[in-house]
């Protein structure tokens, strides 16, 4: 079964004035729709053709296969980077809220980290907010690399690729970040993962 490219869950055009519907295209129907038509090439001569795309990374991950990772990586943190935005303004759950209390103090505080460490990522990569041994934390991966497979539960990520920025802010990475953070994150589907993750991994009070 081959893996596709979702539809994106909002029009192009819905995050317009921070995310240009050009930029919304373009990393999602050529840079996505890339890295989907790559992992299915892939992993048909890994003769992982009917694999999931979690499974396609943890077997890659496996085997050392660089290259079907990095596709299969990318492919999978897209799809969670575009379930991480939204066009209206949305809000964390109680529960997600008052484990942001817990671990960073307020949700000022989250956003201040979240924006120094997607800011300060050197080169391309991912700047997640994550379940981590049952607190939250904001962590960075390089390049492709995905907590699929590990131990830590994504909650919602932000992509510092240059191809996610560029054309609306040009080098300005801090101003795309910043521009996510306070209007187009997406905090129902963080909502969503936390309170998943809550039911066998963290207890929620
Ligand atoms: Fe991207």
């Amino acid at each position: 079964m081959a893996i596709i490219l979702s539809p994106l869950p909002y029009a192009a055009a819905a995050l317009e004035s921070h995310i240009s519907a050009e930029t919304i295209k373009l990393h999602h129907g050529k840079h996505h729709g890339s890295y989907v038509d790559k992992v299915n090439a892939l992993a048909k001569e890994a003769k992982l053709a009917d694999a999931t795309l979690e499974e396609i990374i943890s077997a890659a991950r496996k085997s050392k296969d660089q290259k079907l990772f990095n596709q299969a990586a990318q492919a999978w943190n897209h799809g969670f980077y575009w379930s991480s935005l939204a066009a209206g303004k949305t809000r964390p759950s109680a529960e997600l809220t008052a484990a942001i209390k817990d671990s960073f103090g307020d949700r000022a505080a989250l956003d201040k980290q979240w924006s120094a460490a997607a800011t300060g990522h050197f080169g391309s990569g991912w700047a997640w907010l994550l379940l981590s041994k049952g607190k939250l934390s904001i962590e960075t991966t390089h390049d492709a690399e995905t907590p699929v497979g590990g131990s830590d539960i994504p909650l919602a990520v932000i992509d510092v690729w240059e191809h996610a920025y560029y054309l609306d802010h040009r080098n300005k990475r801090q101003a795309y970040v910043e521009a996510v953070l306070a209007h187009l994150l997406n905090w129902d589907f963080a909502s969503e993962n936390f309170a998943r993750a809550g039911q066998w991994t963290y207890p929620v009070n």
